[in-house]
């Protein structure tokens, strides 16, 4: 029997609760989640959660080199990192918080766990790294690092020290750079969620520049997938791209949100473009497919509809987070655009 313990941080957020999800319907690994709860962790996200004997949440910030001692107390078979700012408009307004956690909490965690050892760290990471496309091609693992923004600068820096530390002490990292993930429990900040709470409401759909920027979309139950394969299978060292195969513009994106909810074009307001807004990301995931066998298997139509009647059914979850801290975010950013 697996008994295995994994350090989930940032298990609070988005893919994180999904992620530990996941693992604990899938296999027999014992969890425990180390969240700061920043207002992108909420603990509802894993309401269901409570009580199952697998599963144990601490408070705690990885940048906190006192929390980070406390999570490794019990011994840690795994570390996967999700704990992150992850929003770019926020870290163009301030990136303050994302080089605190990003940079310096991933090298608080890199050192814990090189202190205490563990078999594998899982360091989760995102295309973003990589820059922006052209019309053609696509981002392979080789491809050389060049972020735009404070975020993905901060994550291309994380992912730098988490190979120096495999590279110089022979700590088991893994690094997984995934695409654009959509699905339950998305902050209603990002584009898919904010769309569709928005349109739910009936208010503008606010579209950076032309609307033609390129993402590749994936269904945060394949990225967990990916996951859980390459914290099995993974070869420590390794770096592996997790990409959806599904560019779409995000123009194709609000195009079949107003036609899943029933809404005019009419709610479609162009809005000035984000600073040093990438114009196209692509992942080529061969390297994921040939060497571990993975494949996708949601649909990008049924992924959406699924997605769309998730925010429909769960209206108070992100109501609730867009009368909070949330909405002083939105206005301020919002403002004269
Ligand atoms: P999210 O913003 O929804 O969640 C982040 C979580 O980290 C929250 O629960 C937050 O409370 C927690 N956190 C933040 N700072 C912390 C700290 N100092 N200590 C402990 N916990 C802290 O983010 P997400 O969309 O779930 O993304 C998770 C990870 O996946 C991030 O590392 C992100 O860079 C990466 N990623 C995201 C996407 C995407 O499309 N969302 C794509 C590729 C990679
Ligand atoms: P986002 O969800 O913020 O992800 P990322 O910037 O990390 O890829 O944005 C996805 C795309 O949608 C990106 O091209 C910016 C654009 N966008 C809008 O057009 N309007 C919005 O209100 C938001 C949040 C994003």
């Amino acid at each position: 029997m697996d008994s295995r313990h994994i350090l989930v941080t940032g298990g609070c957020g988005f893919i994180g609760s999904n992620f530990i999800r996941h693992m604990l319907s899938t296999s027999n690994t014992r969890i425990t989640n180390m969240d700061k709860l920043t207002y992108a962790g909420n603990l509802e996200n894993l309401k269901d959660l409570e009580g199952h004997p697998f599963y144990t949440f601490v408070r705690g910030d990885i940048a906190d080199e006192a929390d980070v001692e406390r999570a490794f107390k019990t011994p840690v078979d795994g570390v996967i990192n999700f704990a992150a700012e992850s929003h770019v408009d926020r870290s163009i307004i301030n990136p303050d918080a994302f080089i605190r956690t990003n940079i310096y909490g991933t090298y608080r965690l890199l050192e814990q766990a090189r202190k205490k050892g563990t078999a594998r760290f899982l360091q989760v990471s995102t295309d973003e790294v990589y820059g922006s496309l052209g019309e053609t091609g696509k981002f392979r693992e080789e491809t050389p690092l060049a972020p735009n923004s404070p975020y993905s600068a901060s994550k291309a820096a994380a992912d730098m020290l988490a190979m120096a530390y495999h590279k110089t002490f022979g700590l088991p990292v893994i690094i997984t750079r995934c695409s654009n993930n959509y699905g339950p429990y998305q902050f209603p900040e990002k584009l898919i969620p904010l769309l569709v709470s928005n349109a739910l409401e009936d208010r503008d759909l606010p579209v950076y520049g032309d609307g033609l920027n390129v993402r590749d979309w994936i269904h945060v139950k394949d990225h967990c997938a990916a996951l859980a394969r390459v914290l099995e299978k993974g070869v420590p060292g390794n770096i592996y791209n997790v990409g959806g195969g599904n560019e779409r513009t995000n123009l194709e994106i609000v195009e079949i949100i107003l036609e899943i909810v029933g809404k005019p074009r009419t709610l479609i307001r162009h809005v000035q473009d984000r600073p040093g807004h990438d114009r196209r990301y692509a992942i080529d995931s061969t390297k994921l497919r040939r060497e571990l066998g993975f494949e996708v298997s949601v649909p990008f139509r049924s992924g959406m509809e699924e997605t769309v009647r998730w925010y429909v059914e769960h209206r108070s979850w992100w109501e609730r987070i867009k009368t909070g801290e949330y909405l002083s975010y939105y206005e301020t950013w919002y403002k004269n655009r």
